[in-house]
């Protein structure tokens, strides 16, 4: 196994999951851990994460200083490798004046170097730092240099130390994924005998512990991390699962029957589907502020929750989809927020149910992975992402009734042609935002003064990165001439041509 420590960088799980595709297993744990139980986990290698800090600030995240004397290999990367030159003697690191973000070129000087066996002189890789190495530490050489520094890559052979500047976990890097599987295999000298299997495996016994008799509701939106979740539960405990289904009136057209038959009637799942529009809707009317929507939404699905455990009695777990994504999204000890997903950030302080995630680990591809091998549907499983806030966070500013009505046709009529022109499984995630933005047109002889609509569709694995679709032209305009022709209130439709980052993927 191959441990990987937390500095708080938006991909530092991706370095997890690279390293569980190679077939070896590799789990994220905090920084904060002693080398005692690091030895505990006895991993064959661990691996330093990236981080938005400075080592040398008065706050920085820092390690045990006992780890360094463990004998095991150690992988540091960006914050990582300043963390490795800052704490060892003879090292130092400094803000630099010319900082690096982005696509650059190294040049790997020590050919012999075995983290980079197999790979070119020259690649292309991905540096995001402002501070760098400006002296290496006692026993260190360097391996490889960029334009703007001479360390961006060293090693300490004798001890099994190596540092690397650039992100090998983010698929930018040319041959990053070389570069760890050399150091987990040539380095570490782990084995690869982990697979899917052993997650699911896993999951179903760990759940079983959990659990024991007791009864569990599960949160289930009809998409493919609930839908998982929900037949992982159902082999582990049966029928002391009930899965609840909130129609919180910010649902697709048509989407809560869709639901209940292909998920109760098709998979013979137990579900109580709750009628909630009215609370929600009372609840976020007047609002605008996209976090504190996003709030209102996460509370309001436990208070429903709660009331369908206290109906159901004695109810002391809830178990959710959350993936990995959400997350790191809603910010942790070490991250920043970005934005609240609604089943983390967004749930309320205080709770009275314990939480089960079996797959808050994963990203959604691995998700997916898991949901074939457990036999759901290749509709369901590649059924593309709704977020649990629903249509809420695709109209800008306040919810109304009128504009849920323009946000629910649009997105039909934007799947529906999607669908005629045969690019459902080509694009990752497509949808329209009302933007509260009015604007000029003239339709017939008339002037019309209304709402711009925003078509949003992007490709992505794991939706921590997406480009934004480059759907044909032709089909674009036929979505914008059903649009505006056959929905009130839009006289115009504008594409978003922004990846992410630096948008994310929904509006708010
Ligand atoms: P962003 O907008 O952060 O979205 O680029 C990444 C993926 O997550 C979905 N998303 C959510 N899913 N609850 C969810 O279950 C949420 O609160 C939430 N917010 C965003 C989004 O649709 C995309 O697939």
């Amino acid at each position: 196994k191959i441990l990987v420590l937390d500095f708080g960088s938006q991909y530092n799980q991706l370095i997890t999951r690279r390293i569980r595709e190679f077939g070896v297993f590799s789990e994220l744990k905090s920084h904060k851990l002693t080398a005692n139980e690091i030895k505990e986990i006895n991993p064959k290698g661990i691996i330093f994460s990236g981080g938005p800090n400075s080592v040398y600030a008065d706050d920085a995240f820092k390690v045990d200083p006992a780890i360094w004397d463990l004998g095991l290999p150690i992988l540091g990367i960006c914050y990582g490798m300043q963390l490795m030159a800052n704490e060892l003697p003879g090292g130092e690191v400094l803000g630099a004046a010319d900082q690096e973000y982005g696509i650059t070129d190294i040049d790997v000087k020590l050919k012999t170097s075995p983290l980079f066996t197999n790979t070119p002189v020259n690649q292309v890789v991905l540096m995001s730092h402002g501070d760098k190495v400006t002296q290496l530490p006692n026993g260190f050489e360097a391996v490889a240099v960029s334009k703007n520094t001479p360390f961006a890559a060293i090693q300490n052979l004798d001890k099994n130390f190596f540092g690397i500047q650039f992100h090998p976990e983010v698929r930018h890097s040319e041959y990053g994924n070389d570069i760890l599987k050399n150091f987990v295999f040539n380095i570490a000298k782990a084995t690869a005998n982990w697979s899917m299997d052993d997650f699911i495996i896993d999951s179903i016994a760990k759940i079983k512990e959990t659990v024991g008799d007791r009864k569990v509701l599960l949160g289930l939106s009809g998409g493919v991390d609930s839908s998982v979740v929900g037949v992982l539960l159902q082999k582990a405990i049966g029928d002391q699962l009930t899965c609840i289904f909130v129609d919180h009136g910010l649902l697709r057209k048509d989407e809560a029957e869709q639901v209940m038959a292909s998920l109760g009637t098709g998979f013979g799942l137990n579900i109580i589907k709750v009628d909630a529009q009215k609370r929600f809707l009372d609840k976020l009317a007047g609002v605008t502020d996209p976090e504190t929507k996003r709030k209102i939404i996460g509370k309001e699905f436990i208070e429903v929750f709660n009331d369908e455990a206290f109906k159901l009695k004695d109810v002391d777990f809830l178990a959710q989809g959350t993936l990995y994504t959400d997350v790191i999204e809603s910010g942790t000890d070490t991250a920043q927020t970005i934005k609240s997903h609604h089943n983390v950030g967004g749930l309320p302080a205080e709770m009275t149910f314990k939480l089960i995630e079996p797959m808050n680990t994963l990203f959604k591809d691995e998700v997916r992975a898991i949901g074939e091998k457990l036999g759901i549907p290749h509709n369901l499983v590649w059924r593309q992402p709704f977020p649990g806030p629903g249509l809420g966070i695709r109209i800008l500013g306040d919810i109304t009734e009128d504009k849920l009505h323009i946000v629910r046709e649009t997105d039909a009529i934007l799947r529906a042609e999607i669908a005629n022109h045969g690019l459902e499984e080509d694009i990752w995630q497509y949808f329209t935002v009302l933007t509260g933005v009015r604007s000029v047109g003239v339709m017939g002889d008339g002037r019309t003064y209304d709402y711009t609509l925003a078509i949003r569709a992007v490709t992505s694995i794991d939706g921590m990165t997406a480009s934004f679709a480059k759907i044909p032209w032709e089909v674009l305009e036929d979505i914008s001439i059903r649009i505006v022709n056959e929905v009130d209130h839009i006289n115009r439709v504008v594409y978003d041509i922004t990846s992410k980052p630096p948008a994310t993927i929904e509006w708010e």
